[in-house]
C-alpha cells in the first residue's frame, strides 16, 4: 500500500475547517439557503433551474454545454426553464399527474434535460433509464414501476416490448417521421404547440422524484425511491466536495441512468447555477480530453475506469491538450488505485478525490476534501452531518483497523425512501439504526475509511453494478444452457469483469461458437456491459443443498483462494 499522505490543496475552500464544521453542522442550518424555506413552496427543479431563469442576472447563462458526435449546442438556464415548462404542458395534455411513474429511455441531449425536468415540475417521478438496456432490462423496470409515460427515439424503440407493458399509456417519441400509432406522441409537435407557462407543481419535501433501478445479488432490479429533500444534501456537496464556484465550469462523466448522472450531473451543478459539461455518447482518452480542453472545465468528476484509461494510453496523448484550466478532479463508483493518484499528481499536477456512496444513499457520504489531506488508496472522511461506522452483523460498532460492515446512521437528507414496491427489501438495510452497506470497510485512527470490497455477489464492472441472478437468468434462457453460475472476477483495468460458469443440456457440444453465441445472447437481451467478458463450461454447478449457487465458491477456484466453509455444498 502507498502510505505517501498528500497534503491539503492550498487556497480557499467551500469547506475550510472540516472538524469544526462536524461539531457545529446541522442539516436545518443548509436550509435557509433555499426558497422554500420562506416560501414554503418545493420543488427541486425550481430550485435547480427556475430560480436561476428568474434572476436577471443568470437567466442568459449557459446551463448545458452539450457535444456529441453529431451536435453541439448551449442551453440557458431561461431556455431550459421554458423548454421544461412546454414539456410540463404536454405530460399534463396527456393526463399525467403527480406521483405518475414517467420514463426516460434515450442518451443525453437538451431533449431529455427539458424532458427530466418537465416531468419533475409536475411533481412526477422520474425513471432515466441507461440506453445501452436490451429489451429484458427495459421490460423489468417498465413493469415493476408500472410506467404511465416513456419517452424514448426511434432507434431505441424496438427493444421496448410493448405488449407486455399494460400500465404504459403513451410514447413520446424523440424523432421525425414519427409512426402513427395510438400510443405513440411525437415529441417536436407537441413541444411546438405547448405553451412556454406553466405553473409548477409545488410538492412535499418528502414527495418522490425519481426511480433509480439497481442491482442486488438476488432477485431483479429494485427500484430506488429518492425525494426532492435530496436537494439539501445535492447543494452541500456541490459546494463541499465538488468545491463548485460561481464561475466553473463541471463536468460529470456519468449518464444519468446512473445515480450519478442524476445526483451529480444535473441536480449538484444546477442547484448551485454552474455551467454544467454533457457529452453524449461512449468516450476515447482522446474524446475525454478534447472536452475538457473545448469546454474549458474546470472541475471533473469522473470514473476510475476512465482514469486507468487515461493513464494507459500514456503521456504522448496527454500532451496534445491544454488542460491548464482544470482545477479540480474527482472519482467514484469503484475503487481508486493509490497508483492512479500517483499518475494524478505527476501527470496533471491534481489530486484526485475520491467519493463514496451509493445509489440508495442518493448523495456523496464519505469523501476527500479539497481542505483535507489525501490518503492514497482511502475513501477519505465522512461529511458534515453524517454519522459513518463500522458494524458488526448485529449493528454494533467495532474498534478501528477492523474490518466489518460500513454503515451510517439513519436517516440523511438524501437517503432513499423507499424501494418501490418492495418494503421487506427496504427495511432488510437497516439493522439498529445504521444503514447497512453492503460494502466492507475499516475505519483507521486518523478517521479515514478504507474500502475492502462487497461483502454480496454484486458485481462492479466499469464502475457499473451487475447483478449475478440477472446475468445467471437471462443464460438461463439460452437454449444450450442447463446451469449457471457468475461471478465478478479482478481486472486491471475494467475492476472487475463478469465471468459466467454454464453447464450445457444435452445434445449440445462446448465450442467458441456456442459460448460467443450466448455472449451475444446475454448482451442483446439485457445489455453490453452485463455480458460476461469469460465463459467456461463445467461438469456442474455447485450449490447449495437448498439449491442456492455458491458464487463465492466458483470465485475461490477461479482466483485459486482457499475454499473456507463448504458443509453446505450439496452432494
Ligand atoms: O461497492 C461500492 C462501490 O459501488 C457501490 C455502489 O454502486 P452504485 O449504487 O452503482 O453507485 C455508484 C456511484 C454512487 C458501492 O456499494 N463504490 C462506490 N464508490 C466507491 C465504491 N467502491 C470503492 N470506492 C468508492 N469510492
Amino acid at each position: 500500500m502507498d502510505m505517501q499522505v498528500i497534503p491539503a490543496r492550498e487556497g480557499n475552500h467551500n469547506l475550510h475547517d472540516y472538524e469544526k464544521t462536524r461539531e457545529s453542522f446541522s442539516w436545518e442550518d443548509m436550509k435557509k439557503d433555499f426558497s422554500w424555506n420562506e416560501t414554503g413552496k418545493v420543488n427541486i427543479a425550481y430550485e435547480a433551474i427556475d430560480r436561476h431563469a428568474k434572476n436577471p442576472k443568470k437567466k442568459d447563462k449557459v446551463a448545458l454545454a452539450y457535444s456529441s458526435p453529431e451536435r453541439e449546442e448551449k442551453v440557458t438556464f431561461e431556455t431550459l426553464s421554458k423548454e421544461s415548462n412546454k414539456f410540463a404542458n404536454v405530460l399534463k395534455k396527456y393526463n399525467t399527474n403527480k406521483g405518475d411513474r414517467v420514463f426516460l429511455f434515450m442518451s443525453r441531449s437538451p431533449e431529455f434535460y427539458a424532458a427530466f425536468f418537465g416531468i419533475l415540475k409536475i411533481g412526477a417521478i422520474a425513471g432515466p433509464l441507461f440506453e445501452a438496456f436490451m429489451e429484458q432490462a427495459v421490460r423489468d423496470r417498465l413493469q415493476d414501476s408500472e410506467a404511465k409515460i416513456l419517452i424514448t427515439t426511434p432507434e431505441l424503440i424496438d427493444r421496448v416490448p410493448q405488449d407486455e407493458l399494460p400500465n404504459l399509456e403513451k410514447i413520446i417519441i424523440i424523432g421525425n417521421n414519427v409512426e402513427n400509432k395510438e400510443r405513440y406522441i411525437d415529441y417536436y409537435q407537441e413541444m411546438d404547440a405547448a405553451s412556454e407557462e406553466f405553473s409548477i407543481e409545488w410538492v412535499d419535501l418528502e414527495d418522490g422524484m425519481l426511480l433509480h433501478y439497481t442491482s442486488g445479488s438476488t432477485g431483479k432490479p429494485k427500484g430506488v425511491y429518492h425525494v426532492h429533500n435530496a436537494m439539501i444534501q445535492h447543494y452541500a456537496t456541490a459546494q463541499w466536495v465538488l468545491d463548485l464556484k460561481e464561475d466553473d465550469v463541471y463536468w460529470c462523466t456519468a449518464d444519468p441512468g446512473w445515480v450519478t448522472g442524476t445526483s451529480y450531473g444535473i441536480f449538484a451543478p444546477w442547484l448551485l447555477g454552474v455551467t454544467n459539461v454533457v457529452r453524449g455518447g461512449r468516450f476515447t482518452p482522446d474524446d475525454w480530453y478534447q472536452t475538457l480542453e473545448e469546454n474549458k472545465v474546470t472541475v471533473w468528476y469522473t470514473a476510475p475506469t476512465a482514469l486507468r484509461r487515461l493513464v494507459s494510453c500514456g503521456q504522448e496523448v496527454l500532451d496534445k491538450y491544454d488542460l491548464s484550466q482544470l482545477r479540480h478532479l474527482l472519482s467514484v463508483g469503484e475503487p481508486l488505485n493509490p497508483e492512479v493518484i500517483t499518475w494524478g499528481m505527476k501527470a496533471l499536477n491534481l489530486r484526485i478525490h475520491d467519493t463514496w456512496w451509493m445509489t440508495e444513499t442518493g448523495a456523496q457520504l464519505i469523501v476527500n476534501l479539497p481542505s483535507l489531506e489525501i490518503h492514497p488508496g482511502s475513501m477519505g472522511k465522512p461529511i458534515p452531518g453524517i454519522e459513518a461506522s463500522i458494524v458488526d452483523n448485529e449493528g454494533n460498532e467495532i474498534p478501528p483497523n477492523q474490518m466489518g460492515n460500513l454503515a451510517i446512521k439513519a436517516p440523511w437528507p438524501a437517503m432513499m425512501r423507499k424501494i418501490w414496491n418492495n418494503q421487506s427489501k427496504y427495511e432488510s438495510y437497516f439493522i439498529n439504526g445504521w444503514y447497512v452497506s453492503g460494502d466492507s470497510a475499516y475505519k483507521d485512527e486518523d478517521g479515514y475509511f478504507w474500502f475492502q470490497g462487497r461483502l454480496d455477489d454484486v458485481i462492479n464492472t466499469s464502475g457499473e453494478r451487475v447483478g449475478p441472478f440477472e446475468v445467471e437468468s437471462k443464460l438461463l434462457e439460452h437454449p444450450a444452457v442447463a446451469e449457471a453460475g457468475v461471478i465478478g472476477k479482478p481486472d486491471p483495468v475494467r475492476g472487475e469483469i463478469i465471468k459466467a460458469f454454464i453447464t450445457l443440456n444435452a445434445g449440445y457440444e462446448n465450442s467458441e461458437e456456442l459460448l460467443e453465441d450466448i455472449r451475444k445472447f446475454v448482451k442483446t437481451g439485457l445489455s453490453a456491459h452485463a455480458a460476461p467478458r469469460e465463459m467456461e463450461v463445467k461438469d456442474s454447478i455447485p450449490k447449495t443443498r437448498s439449491g442456492k449457487i455458491m458464487r463465492r465458491l466458483l470465485k475461490s477456484w477461479e482466483l485459486g483462494l482457499p475454499t473456507g466453509d463448504t458443509s453446505t455444498l450439496e452432494e
